[in-house]
């Protein structure tokens, strides 16, 4: 019998996955036809330098969403989950062709990232047939790592399967995104669908967001005596508050100012000092210099395939925190916190993950300094009177899949 990180994944994946099947059998009275499921995702290295066209390196999780489902033959939508038993959804499918962004009115907030994979599909061209879906997860929501994009790609890899047409896998992440940019309203770039689809076990995906060149790179941390600890700062983060899109608004006006296509062109930090808004120079250094740790980190992890690395990948992903803490200012006290005392406790390094204000933040841990980092996180948290943080480790493991 197989042991270890990736059977407890496995095992993990599964038990969902049957739970969601028997979800499904509770609301709809009889078997599913399928369950997949779509992982959550931890971003090694690279924020916000997705929709500059830069470069990321984010690792799918254990953890995901399942949908199970069945065709329908009346045209509808059928959509419920279990986190929400009261909010379902029936919506007729010629509504989504024909309505575009209205279509989304009226339809619960958790089913509009469904309803959006539909309308994206089907503006896409592709066909889409009546279903019923039940949605389990094992994914916490408003940790920052990507539950939503898990909620996505689950089903938009279950519409297409039920409907047995084949739509590659970077085509889908792109509907996926579609799906959350104009049918959500919610204006992520492509990294976490892209890993959500994407991704292998035992690697982190090193993705250039310009060309959508996606190359997996080796990156197996338990292999090496350590872990990626996963701290929820039980700051609840949302996408949709704004501030995502001012500082997006401000790297698109950064990079006019320059003269250049995108942030993605500009190659050296000291280019930005071209800038002459204080701001606007901050903003930008943050997007150049964290490209360049994507690609150091990348090219660290392949060159030992982790071993001695480890410590220098340590290095780069606390300057990516202080790069997003002081000059791209998405960062939160809980997760300044929890950085800082979990370098002090040993990590190698720690970071902040995803969009930021909010979520979880990440370190990289020997097996040996996991307790002494987690009790005085802990007991910083306490001394402050926040919440009690959550921890987990984190397993770089495979992408979307067919459960049952
Ligand atoms: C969120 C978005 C991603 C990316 C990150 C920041 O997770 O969904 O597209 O922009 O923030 O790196």
């Amino acid at each position: 019998m197989t042991s270890g990180p990736a059977a407890t994944v496995a095992a993990g994946r599964r038990h969902v996955a049957d739970q969601g099947a028997q979800w499904f059998r509770g609301c709809f009275g009889r078997a599913p036809q399928g369950v997949w499921l779509a992982p959550g995702r931890v971003n090694l290295v690279g924020e916000h330098t997705d929709y500059n066209n830069g470069f990321v390196l984010p690792f799918a999780l254990g953890q995901g969403v399942a949908a199970a489902a069945a065709r329908r033959d009346d045209d509808v939508l059928a959509l419920r989950t279990r986190r929400d038993p009261s909010a379902a959804a029936d919506i007729p499918l010629n509504r989504l062709r024909a309505g575009g962004v209205s279509a989304r009115d009226g339809i619960p907030g958790w089913a509009r990232y469904p309803a959006g994979v539909a309308w994206a599909l089907l503006t896409a061209g592709h066909p889409v047939h009546g279903a019923s879906l039940a949605i389990d997860s094992c994914l916490a929501g408003g940790a920052g790592l990507s539950s939503s994009a898990a909620l996505e790609c689950s089903v938009a890899l279950t519409l297409t399967e039920l409907t047995g047409v084949t739509v590659p896998r970077r085509e889908l992440a792109a509907l996926a995104r579609r799906a959350e940019n104009d049918f959500v309203g919610v204006p992520s770039g492509i990294m976490d669908q892209s890993a959500s689809l994407l991704c292998e076990a035992g690697h982190a995906l090193l993705l250039d967001c310009k060309s959508l060149a996606a190359t997996q790179v080796p990156f197996d941390p338990a292999g090496a005596g350590l872990r990626v600890l996963v701290i929820d700062t039980r700051a609840k983060h949302e996408l949709t508050d704004g501030e995502y899109g001012s500082r997006q608004a401000e790297c698109a006006e950064a990079a006019r100012r320059l003269g250049v296509p995108s942030l993605r062109a500009v190659t050296g930090a000291d280019e930005v000092a071209a800038l002459d808004d204080p701001v606007l120079q901050r903003r930008a250094r943050h997007v150049v210099t964290d490209n360049e740790r994507v690609l150091e980190v990348a090219a660290l992890l392949r060159s030992s395939a982790g071993g001695d690395a480890f410590g220098e990948v340590g290095g780069l992903l606390t300057r990516s925190h202080v790069s997003l803490r002081d000059d791209f200012e998405v960062s939160w006290p809980e997760a300044d916190v929890a950085v800082d005392v979990a370098v002090a406790a040993g990590a190698l390094g720690a970071r902040m993950t995803g969009g930021g204000f909010g979520g979880s933040a990440i370190a990289l841990v020997p097996d040996s300094a996991a307790a002494r980092v987690e009790e005085q996180i802990r007991a910083a948290y306490a001394g402050r009177g926040w919440a009690e943080p959550g921890f987990m480790t984190a397993v770089p493991s495979g992408a979307a899949e067919r459960m049952l």
